[in-house]
């Protein structure tokens, strides 16, 4: 059996507690009477003693069924005992408690053999009453818990849409706990008896406390204060959640407090009736899909089809003779739904009034935002969007180099004048981190020397990246706000759209931190800090700015939108993103050009199947997202702690750690790995709350440079072709293993497994092998690992682009469409020899983006100058894709005339 520390996550050490207590009550039962080792019944007492306090949380199989148990283990009643641990588990496992009562005793059966729940069909799952978990806060004897869950389930009736079952803690510390465990809860029933501290020592559920923070103004409270304290604490870390507080307090003393969301005060203790409905409500307003839902209803309704879309009601699959298998396929519902219909209970996404209104407003409740917007075109045309709502041509734009083509693109079309910003390099394993908040105040305070913060506009980052770098992005708003503090942000969260659903996560996702800050903002002491900090670096110099955590002014904007690929992480149709916005300015400056903008980029026939997917998406997130992220977390991290612990695997692979992908500098905290094979877990609380960057710990890179096979070969001929695994991304000597919300425990042993497999091979194959191939393989290996070409920096644009030479932005749109004319444009071979045109010495520009792949974004934009390093990086780059380079003729160059009529023109213009 593992030992505690070896567990990351409470919830599978219930699962493996339990599995251990039917093992071992397995094995008694099957003793003769009276032999029994001690050894055995002391196993069967010590996972008993370690369930006790985990159980607490927990409705089923709840606290009379798990004192019956051990009064079967006490009574030696081991054939009974082993019976109902048994039932209990395979209820826990197939989720059979959520429909209906499991009988513990083998007198209550009929037969053993129970239909098993797995084999239930998705239809009959669908019509079973949806199954939460209600936690009761109080301080009561067992006589009054019983009394008090006894009374709210009198309170069900035929016609409730869900059914529940409540289990109550004493204090506020178990009702933190309990929320970050038990993912089953959707409600908290917060009552006067409520107190502080819990009386549970157990290290792994008191590790959730350090989640919530705030240990100090906790513990300077008054007693009746404490349900109030619990209700805001609540709203911080698991925001979905419904709270109730019931109170024997005045309504005076209450209606001061900060409450958090709860969304109803009772002041009559027993009315328990009122209680029900509102639980059954609170759910039900999470539950309800407006479009998801419109679309059923309509898809049932008789209509005559005069329009367009012959696909409509299947028409034209069922008449015909030959596609019948499309129809076969797909089944009817699909095409029942689809319709070119925006009436009849429908909605049109161009000018929302129904349902798809409705469902956007419920989607930005789930995700934090002010206004959310449904696109069906992916987070390509969101980010498009966003860019030219906010930014007129000239505005200047700092923009991640790196970041995805569709905001390079986004550039192009509106004119801006582009800072690009710089990753810090990984050159050991050929991929970027993020860029440094550094280097972005850096800039920031540059163009503000150079009189020109007037024209910045926006700032452009991917959070995450696509190799799981998390920014600070609470921090790097605040610190650029404090010099330019009326920037706008856009977080590009196409991969990180799961996070709001963690609650370490979500504190570093765009809309979170836009709260945050403009909360803070608001803050007396805030003012007061500002007004000292401001006094102390009145005459400062540039390395002290850079080296100080500016504040914001108290009135600076906060002007924060998130684009996210809802498809990418979560349940969606592809396509289906979101663009969340939380910008004080949007109804006064913006909404206009937004609605402009959207219209530009959307398509006049959305797909409504995507539309419902994200309504049904949002659903799911409000409602079970926090136990999918977590489950996926700790799938990511077991997968960790087998990689990084088994001696074979060890010998050629290595998982990177955030010691690995971020630099000490940017880790303040310390913090190097999630796990350690000699110290056990990290909390990654503490990096997650401070550090510049974090390691998303659901994107697991790994280093195959070791097999000696590059990422490419690994992911293709291995990976894929022997063993059927898909991967996306790899880089020069890595791999990416990126976990989602359907990552099961199983899949990732089979990862293992096939990882295993690998590794036993090229032991054999090495073993084997003569001296010339083991040679031959570790030149391979050193090659992949030690001899790895520096990444290049984004040089600079040309001087053609640019107004002048004392800042960095150049005008991308101009350079776009420069090459339009063929005889603007000559060819660069990689080796450095030109075609079409003279080379004589000059600085050779690029005329187009050119991509490779990995690692997929520009390593070259129109009008960027071409260095030697770029040169050379792209010659030793062993990728087979690169967008926008022609083998046969080389790299798309501007001739020096057309640079220079370019420049003349410019000038001209300038000057008159
Ligand atoms: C960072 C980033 N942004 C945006 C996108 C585009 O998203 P979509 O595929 O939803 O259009 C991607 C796609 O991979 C991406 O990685």
């Amino acid at each position: 059996m593992q030992s505690m520390s070896d567990y990351y996550s409470a919830v599978q050490l219930r699962s493996d507690q339990w599995i251990a207590l039917r093992e071992a009550t397995n094995a008694l039962s099957l003793k003769p009477t009276g032999t029994a080792s001690v050894a055995l019944l002391k196993t069967v007492d010590t996972v008993f003693e370690s369930l006790a306090p985990i159980e607490t949380y927990w409705a089923f199989p709840g606290a009379a069924a798990f004192d019956h148990l051990r009064r079967q283990f006490e009574h030696r009643n081991f054939e009974d005992l082993a019976f109902s641990v048994r039932r209990i588990l395979r209820a826990l496992t197939s989720g059979a408690y959520r429909r209906r009562t499991i009988p513990l005793e083998r007198d209550d059966i009929e037969s053993d053999d129970l239909e098993d729940e797995a084999l239930l069909s998705p239809e009959a799952r669908a019509l079973t009453k949806p199954y939460f978990e209600v936690l009761i806060v109080d301080e009561l004897s067992e006589h009054q818990e019983r009394w008090l869950c006894g009374s709210l389930q009198r309170m069900r009736r035929a016609d409730d849409q869900f059914i529940y079952e409540s289990v109550v803690v004493p204090s506020l510390e178990d009702a933190l706990i309990g929320i970050l465990f038990n993912h089953n809860i959707q409600a908290v029933v917060v009552r006067p008896g409520v107190t502080l501290k819990s009386k549970n020592e157990l290290p792994i559920l008191k590790r959730y406390l350090n989640r919530v923070g705030d240990e100090e103004s906790v513990d300077a409270l008054r007693s009746e204060d404490y349900g109030a304290e619990l209700c805001r604490l609540i709203a911080r870390v698991r925001p979905e959640l419904d709270a109730y507080l019931i109170t024997d307090r005045s309504v005076e003393a209450i209606a001061g407090l900060d409450l958090g969301l709860c969304r109803r005060v009772f002041y009559n203790q027993e009315d328990f009736l009122e209680l029900h409905l509102n639980i059954l409500r609170g759910v039900q307003a999470r539950f309800k899909t407006p479009f998801f839902t419109a679309l059923k209803d309509y898809s049932k309704q008789p209509t005559g089809v005069f329009h367009a879309m012959p696909i409509s009601r299947g028409k034209s699959i069922s008449r015909s003779h030959w596609i019948q298998d499309m129809g076969a396929f797909y089944g009817p519902n699909i095409f029942l739904a689809e319709t070119s219909a925006t009436s009849g209970g429908l909605d049109s996404l161009l000018e929302p009034h129904g349902p798809i209104k409705e469902a956007q407003e419920l989607a930005a409740r789930a995700f934090g935002a002010k206004q959310t917007f449904f696109s069906t075109n992916g987070t390509s045309t969101c980010n498009k969007i966003v860019v030219q709502a906010l930014v007129r041509p000239g505005d200047i734009v700092l923009v991640d180099r790196d970041c995805h083509k569709s905001h390079h693109y986004g550039m192009v079309l509106a004119g801006a004048q582009v800072v690009y910003l710089d990753s810090y390099p990984l050159d050991q394993y050929s991929m970027y981190g993020a860029v440094p908040l550094r280097e972005i105040k850096h800039q920031l305070l540059k163009l503000k020397a150079a009189g020109k913060l007037e024209r910045v506009r926006m700032l452009l980052l991917t959070n995450c990246t696509f190799d799981g770098i998390v920014y600070n992005v609470e921090r790097f708003m605040e610190e650029c706000l404090a010099i330019k503090p009326d920037l706008v942000f856009l977080w590009d969260e196409a991969w990180f759209a799961f996070a709001r659903f963690g609650p370490t996560y979500r504190q570093r996702t765009a809309m979170y931190a836009a709260e945050v800050l403009r909360d803070r903002l608001k803050r007396p002491d805030h003012g007061e800090a500002y007004a000292a900090q401001r006094k102390t670096l009145a005459d400062a110099d540039v390395e002290t700015l850079l080296d100080t955590r500016l504040l914001p002014p108290p009135d600076a904007r906060v002007r924060v939108y998130a684009t996210q690929s809802t498809h990418k992480t979560l349940t969606s149709l592809r396509q289906g993103s979101m663009i969340h916005v939380r910008d004080q300015d949007f109804k006064g400056e913006v909404e206009q050009a937004f609605h402009e903008a959207y219209m530009t980029h959307t398509s006049t026939s959305p797909n409504y199947q995507i539309i419902a997917s994200l309504d049904v998406g949002r659903r799911q997130v409000e409602l079970e997202g926090f136990e999918f992220v977590q489950r996926q977390v700790e799938a990511a991290m077991s997968m960790r702690r087998a990689i990084s612990t088994h001696p074979l695997l060890k010998k050629y692979f290595k998982v990177l750690t955030a010691g690995d992908m971020i630099p000490e500098q940017h880790r303040e905290s310390g913090i190097t790995s999630y796990y350690d094979p000699h110290q056990g877990w990290n909390d990654i609380w503490e990096a997650w709350a401070s550090d510049e960057f974090v390691l998303d710990a659901t994107r697991v890179t790994l280093s195959v440079g070791g097999t000696g096979w590059d990422g490419d070969t690994f992911k293709t001929d291995i990976l894929m072709d022997k063993y059927g695994i898909q991967i996306n991304k790899t880089s020069r000597n890595t791999v990416l293993f990126m976990t989602n919300i359907g990552t099961t425990r199983s899949s990732v042993a089979y990862l293992i497994e096939v990882l295993v497999q690998i590794a036993q091979e090229l032991d054999e194959l090495l073993d084997d092998a003569s001296k010339m191939e083991k040679l031959g393989f570790e030149r391979r290996v050193r090659n992949l690992m030690v001899d790895v070409p520096p990444l290049p920096d984004f040089s600079r644009f040309h001087d053609a682009f640019r107004t002048d030479r004392t800042t960095p932005e150049g005008d991308i749109r101009a350079a776009f469409f420069l090459s339009y004319d063929e005889n603007n444009c000559a060819y660069l071979d990689l080796n450095g020899t030109v075609t079409g045109g003279d080379d004589s010495g000059r600085e050779l520009v690029s005329a187009s983006f050119i991509i490779p792949y990995p690692p997929g974004f520009p390593i070259l934009v129109p009008g960027q100058v071409i260095s030697s390093e770029i040169l050379a990086f792209m010659r030793a780059l062993d990728v087979n894709e690169i967008h926008g380079y022609r083998p046969d003729l080389g790299l798309r160059i501007f001739t020096e005339e057309a640079l220079v009529e370019h420049a003349g023109g410019r000038n001209r213009i300038a000057a008159e």
